[in-house]
């Protein structure tokens, strides 16, 4: 890749030798960069390979969306990730990709998802069933459980068995995991072919296929409708009438089970650390739940759209960890912004991280504080991406975590034995050591 023009660079000695420390968190050693040389710089990795790494929001939203024709993105999506899960939304380009988000879209938009609510409050009830008060309880893995079942339970109803949704989540994992090794450690790839590790994963993926496979033909043999998102998937139609064909839809399904699974549980885990951490803050969301139940306890949208608190908690959560923390891109052609000039091919990875962190866009940042999104905030703000390709599941999401955080805080208050949040940037930015406490709110409320 030729150089950039007008960007400071970081030498590849620079690189190599904090390559252990970028291994383990690449985030304090782009934050001193970005510190020492400005909101946009370069990382020149030797061999020709050259990255540039930016958290200038306006150069974010100009490749995200004002330009967003002249960029695509990265081989790691269309290539890598979609060697596991085939080529639907997130990991296509062009006119695959639009075709697919045009057919794929409405069964997203805040209407459809109304008909889906119910799904998804049950499967989040169930969840949360499985917390217990005598012991601090490992957040990450009952999320987990949580987020996957939301979305299983969405798109299949309850068309599909616990041992099959067990092993789809176990295979989705699996499959992540691999990927982060890839990714992180490209120079034993060698090693991972050879030891039949990647083929292995590869035949994990073809098994959760085939389960998927099954769900599917068995819907379509059915003559009773579910209004599940796998209905609306089957039903939804080209502009020439056609529907989507079987390995499309698998692939599309895929899709959604690592998009929509562990960027919710991360964001869900973070949050109640951050209520732990801000008892104040918990009880300003159960009055609100407790106002709202009043006016909208039959109506559950209603309730949902009169707790605008725990929206703006949600929000603010993921200000502070935006699980997609980068966001990455290539350019098509050579391309100028502000006296900068990008020649075709160059790799763009902006930190949201440090976006959503920057002291130009954000008083006070490090504070949480879900006030400043009491006013509709969205500059400088991108959890969801933006542009043509921002997240089609973000009200999907949204409502997840509003009826998560809703039906916890009801119910319990949420202690940490350590005010420390601890993250781990893997593909996507998760908690470590996410150890919480919950006590019954009240036992009057436990009886309801
Ligand atoms: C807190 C939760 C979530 C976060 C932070 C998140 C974040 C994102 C981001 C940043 C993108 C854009 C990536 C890019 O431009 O390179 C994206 C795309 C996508 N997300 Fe989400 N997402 C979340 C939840 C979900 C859910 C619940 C679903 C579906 C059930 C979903 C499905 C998708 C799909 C299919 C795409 C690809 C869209 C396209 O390229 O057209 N996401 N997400």
């Amino acid at each position: 890749m030729k150089n950039s023009k007008g960007i400071p660079t970081v030498s590849p000695i620079r690189f190599y030798s904090n390559a252990k420390r970028i291994l383990k968190n690449p985030l304090p050693f782009h934050h001193e960069n970005f510190e020492k040389l400005g909101d946009t710089f370069q990382l020149n990795l030797g061999f020709g390979n050259r990255l540039i790494l930016s958290r200038d929001s306006a150069l974010a939203e100009y490749v995200l969306q004002k330009n967003q024709k002249n960029y695509r993105k990265s081989d790691i999506q269309t290539h890598e990730v979609a060697k596991y899960i085939g080529h639907g939304l997130l990991t296509s380009e062009g006119e695959v990709w639009k075709k697919q988000r045009k057919l794929i879209q409405p069964s997203f938009h805040k209407k459809q998802l109304v008909g889906l609510l119910d799904k998804i409050k049950s499967a989040i009830l169930e969840e949360l069933n499985t917390i217990s008060t005598d012991k601090a309880l490992d957040m990450m893995p009952i999320f987990n459980d949580l987020a996957f079942q939301t979305v299983v339970k969405s798109l299949f109803s309850s068309a599909i068995g616990q041992k099959e949704i067990n092993r789809l989540q176990f295979i989705t994992d699996s499959a992540q995991k691999m990927l982060v090794k890839e990714l992180r450690q490209p120079y034993l790839n060698w090693y991972f072919k050879w030891s039949g590790k990647i083929k292995d994963h590869l035949a994990m993926t073809e098994e959760g296929r085939q389960i998927l496979k099954e769900v599917i033909r068995q819907r379509k043999k059915s003559s009773s409708t579910q209004n599940d998102l796998l209905d609306m998937l089957i039903e939804s139609q080209y502009e020439d009438g056609t529907s989507m064909n079987e390995e499309q839809l698998i692939d599309e399904i895929l899709v959604l089970f690592t998009a929509g699974y562990e960027t919710s549980s991360n964001a869900l885990t973070f949050a109640c650390q951050l209520l732990a951490n801000h008892p104040q803050i918990q009880e300003k969301i159960s009055s609100e739940i407790d106002a709202a139940k009043k006016l909208y306890g039959e109506d559950y949208m209603q309730f949902l759209i009169n707790c605008p608190y725990t929206q703006q908690v949600i929000k603010e959560t993921l200000r502070l960890y935006p699980p997609a923390y980068f966001l990455d891109r290539v350019n098509i052609e050579e391309d100028e912004f502000q006296g900068k000039t990008f020649p075709a091919g160059t790799n763009f990875l902006f930190s949201i991280y440090e976006i959503h962190r920057h002291p130009n866009y954000w008083g006070n940042p490090e504070k949480f504080n879900p006030d400043r999104f009491s006013e509709s905030n969205t500059a400088n703000y991108y959890p969801f991406g933006a542009g043509p390709r921002k997240c089609i599941g973000n009200n999907f999401a949204m409502y997840e975590m509003q009826i998560a955080i809703i039906e916890l805080v009801s119910k319990y208050k949420i202690y940490s034995e350590t005010e420390e949040i601890q993250i781990q940037p893997l593909i996507t930015l998760k908690p470590k050591n996410a150890n919480l406490k919950f006590e019954f709110r009240d036992l009057q409320k436990t009886k309801g």
